[in-house]
């Protein structure tokens, strides 16, 4: 069994006052499906997605990726966050190489994969920069490339692009659309902007406020490839309109 199959999922977080983040969760992600978890904040975004990663546990319920439950962090499933977790010592190969040598991978294999992994995101000329030099942007291509070169098949990724000025983001989220063409991942994209869900998701999950459910899935009938063009369309536009109707119910 491919792809992450979620049932009657809670979470709560335990504590003086214990905080209910989420209830009766029901998701099937299949294999190479792109789906957005789309909702307001503190609707457990986050925390649905760090379930998956294997960062928390469910507290009742069932989560499995590719069929085997989830019990902790894996190469599998690579994450991205909003801030490009990066070793700050380290240069932009050093990390981009940090977990398939950590795994023990012989350098001439993993080698040629990390250098076409810093291609395909731009990052070939800044091999040697250390994040402090890179521009937020550069940063988050950094951590793009890092999971791509890890090989993970599943791309978790929290708000990876909320902290960019308008226009660096339009750019991340053109080099995502084409890095999932080509490579066809599982991706699990949270953001609580409705048109970069659209433009990017197959499926896009609204999620109500807490306790976080599943309120309403929309198949995003739009054509691939995409790009930004498509967020001007007559169709991208009823979309939105549907969702924020969604939203405000
Ligand atoms: N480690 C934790 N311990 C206790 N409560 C937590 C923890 N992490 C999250 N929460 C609570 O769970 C709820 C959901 O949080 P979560 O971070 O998942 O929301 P979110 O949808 O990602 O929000 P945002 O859009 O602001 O990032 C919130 O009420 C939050 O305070
Ligand atoms: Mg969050």
């Amino acid at each position: 069994m491919s792809g992450i199959a979620i049932q009657h999922l809670s979470k709560t977080y335990p504590g003086a006052t214990p905080v209910h983040a989420l209830d009766e969760i029901h998701l099937q992600v299949n294999e190479g499906e792109f789906i957005a978890l789309l909702g307001p904040s503190g609707c457990g975004k986050s925390t649905l997605l760090n379930l998956v990663a294997g960062f928390e546990q469910p507290s009742a319920g069932k989560l499995t990726v590719e069929g085997q439950a989830v019990k902790r962090p894996g190469p599998e499933r690579g994450v991205v966050f909003q801030e490009a977790a990066l070793f700050p010592w380290l240069s932009v190969w050093e990390n981009v190489v940090f977990g398939p040598k950590m795994a023990g991978e012989a350098r001439s294999a993993y080698e040629p994969r990390a250098k076409e992994m810093l291609e395909i995101t731009g990052l070939s000329a800044f091999t040697n920069h250390l994040p402090v030099q890179l521009s937020g942007g550069m940063r988050q291509r950094v951590g793009i490339a890092r999971v791509l070169t890890l090989g993970s098949r599943i791309l978790l990724m929290d708000e990876p692009f909320g902290a960019l000025d308008a226009q660096t983001r339009l750019t991340m989220q053109e080099l995502l659309l084409s890095v999932w063409h080509r490579f066809r991942k599982t991706v699990v994209f949270v953001t609580h902007d409705i048109d970069e869900a659209i433009l990017l998701a197959d499926t896009i999950y609204v999620m109500s406020a807490r306790p976080g459910r599943i309120q309403t899935r929309i198949e995003v009938p739009i054509e691939r490839p995409r790009t930004l063009e498509h967020t001007t369309s007559e169709q991208f536009n009823a979309l939105k309109r549907e969702i924020m109707h969604q939203i405000r119910h």
